[in-house]
């Protein structure tokens, strides 16, 4: 029987690639706030979840305790937000990022350990590039850096290295995906022209490109791999 993997944020761009990735080789249960467009392939199952909820997470995990042994979580869900001078974010948008992306990483991991521990399986959290600039595009521009976004992206970072140290005894490794530009909704279609001449891969990158590397991150391939971090930008941000 195929193993189970859990992709939340799975019904669009980057969740959906790794979704479409996944199930040549596991059964995957997509954890989204609502279905994706387009009709499930087999093997694959939707389960809503909204991953600021405690009790969702624990629900879901529970549901994927049926499916089999879990091999795989791929944690992709998160917002954004519109791009304006820091003296302009509200308290209640900070805190609204930091609790979608920073805080559902948290409830997710905590909620899946357990499972991931019983198959000795893997953790991919999808971070950002603009966790590693501190601005959310290729250049810091005048409109906003959305602090916010990169600070819960930053946060993510951390966490996946303290559970990497964590659970590295019990055989799970935890490794981020940290995308620079991709196509789909989060970047308005009129900016790629101009984003793509100033990648030096000249071009930004496709959904399908960062599904690899979290496919990659959890196969046995990676087998000594834990608390990395991944760039996957076209050659806009190296270490
Ligand atoms: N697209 C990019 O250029 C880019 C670049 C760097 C990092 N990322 C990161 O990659 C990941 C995926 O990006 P994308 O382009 O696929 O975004 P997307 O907006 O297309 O997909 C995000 C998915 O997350 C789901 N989601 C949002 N809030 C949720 C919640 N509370 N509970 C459950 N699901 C929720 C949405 O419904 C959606 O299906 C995100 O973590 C994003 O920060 C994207």
């Amino acid at each position: 029987m195929k193993p189970v993997a859990i992709v939340t944020g799975g019904s669009s761009n980057i969740g959906w690639a790794c979704v479409q990735r996944f199930c040549a080789d596991h059964r995957v249960l997509i954890a989204d706030l609502q279905p994706p467009q387009a009709p499930l392939p087999e093997g694959v199952s939707f389960i809503q979840t909204d991953i600021t909820s405690q009790a969702q997470c624990a629900a879901l995990i529970q549901r994927a305790a049926t499916q089999g042994a879990l091999a795989a979580l791929v944690h992709s869900a998160a917002i954004t937000a519109e791009a304006k001078p820091f003296d302009q974010i509200d308290a209640a948008e900070w805190r609204r990022l930091l609790e979608v992306n920073l805080t559902g990483s948290f409830l997710i991991a905590q909620s899946a350990i357990a499972l991931l521990r019983r198959s000795r399986g893997a953790m991919v959290l999808v971070s950002s590039r603009a966790a590693r600039t501190g601005y959310a595009a290729l250049t810091a521009s005048g409109s906003g850096t959305k602090p916010h976004y990169c600070a819960s992206k930053a946060g993510v970072l951390s966490l996946v290295k303290s559970l990497a140290v964590e659970l590295a005894g019990d055989g799970v490794r935890v490794n981020a995906v940290v995308p620079g530009a991709i196509e789909g909704a989060m970047i308005p279609q009129q900016r790629w022209a101009e984003l793509s001449a100033r990648i030096p891969l000249g071009r930004l990158g496709l959904a399908a490109e960062v599904a690899d590397a979290a496919h990659y991150l959890c196969s046995s391939g990676a087998r000594y791999v834990t608390g990395h971090a991944l760039d996957i930008n076209g050659g806009t941000w190296m270490n």
